[in-house]
Formats: C-alpha cells, structure tokens, sequence
C-alpha cells in the first residue's frame, strides 16, 4: 500500500512571519519612538496628539489585522476605511515620505524578514502617496 500523500502545508501568514503580537507590537513602539525623538521627523510627530498611547494602540491593532492577524481593529469600527481617516489630515509630500522612513526603519532595525519588510514598505509607501491630498500634490 502506498503512503497517502502528506497534507500541503499552509504557508504562514504575514501575521505569522512578523512574529506575531510581539512582532507588530514592537515595530509600532520603534516606529512611534523614532517620529517622537528624531528632529527629522519633528513636522510628523508635530501632526499627532501630545498623547500616542491611543494611536500605537490602533496602529498596532491595524497592522495586526491588516497582516492576516486577529481583526479587532476592524470589529471595533464597522465600515472604517484607513485611507479614509486620512482624509481630512494636511498630509504633504514631506510628512508623508516622513512616514514611510521612520517606519522603513523600524522594520529594518526589528530584524523583519527582509522579503516581508521590502513588501511591506513597498505598501505603505503606496498608500502615503495616495494619502497626500490632490492639491498638495499639484503644488509640488
Ligand atoms: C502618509 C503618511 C501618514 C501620516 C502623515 C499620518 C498621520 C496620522 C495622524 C496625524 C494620525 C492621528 C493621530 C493622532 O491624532 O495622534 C494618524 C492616525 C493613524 N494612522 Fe496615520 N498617517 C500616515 C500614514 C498611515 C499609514 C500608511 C497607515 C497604515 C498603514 C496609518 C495608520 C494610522 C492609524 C491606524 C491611525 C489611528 C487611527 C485611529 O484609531 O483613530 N497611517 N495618522
């Protein structure tokens, strides 16, 4: 009798191979403390409330599920729309590529798989350049 083949292994979720809680969890930390402490990311950080425990937070809890992870971020508000809340900010070219840097860099210095942390910035810094408003687009 021959041997029944071996189940196809599911392959890991982005979620998985970040490293989970502890994997999101300590990109958003460096990337908040980076905006935080950094000069060059003053304008940024200058955007944000003096409080970011409430933002890391749901950074944290977005990337989760946006990673394939557990989707509280999404069960907490029905219907929300990152790109949306977005909206309404004075995102410029500058803040935006802010943005996209000093998350660059937490992937980078937390050691993410190199092939995940490229695909991921390759994502962020799509969705920043279509967070820039059309008119400060037009103005550069
Ligand atoms: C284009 C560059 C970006 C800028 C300048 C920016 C700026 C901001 C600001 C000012 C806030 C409000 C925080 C506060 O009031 O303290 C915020 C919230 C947030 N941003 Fe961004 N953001 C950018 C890109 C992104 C991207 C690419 C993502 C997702 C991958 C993201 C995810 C979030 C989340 C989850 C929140 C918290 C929303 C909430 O719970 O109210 N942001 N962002």
């Amino acid at each position: 009798m021959t041997a029944a083949p071996a189940p196809a292994e599911t392959p890991p979720s982005l979620y998985d191979r970040i490293g989970g809680s502890d994997g999101v969890r300590l990109v958003v930390d460096r990337f908040y403390d980076l905006m935080e402490h950094e000069p060059r990311y003053a304008p940024l950080r200058a955007m944000h409330e003096a409080d970011l425990m409430p933002t890391r937070v749901s950074l944290t809890q977005f990337l989760t599920a946006w990673l394939g992870g557990p989707r509280d971020w999404f069960v907490a508000r029905p219907g929300a729309c990152i790109m949306s809340m977005h909206r309404a900010m004075p995102i410029t070219r500058d803040t935006a590529a802010q943005w996209v840097h000093a998350m660059s860099r937490a992937l980078v210095e937390n050691r993410v798989e190199p092939a995940l942390g490229a695909q991921m910035q390759q994502s962020f810094l799509r969705m920043a350049n279509a967070m820039i408003p059309r008119v400060e687009e037009a103005a550069a």
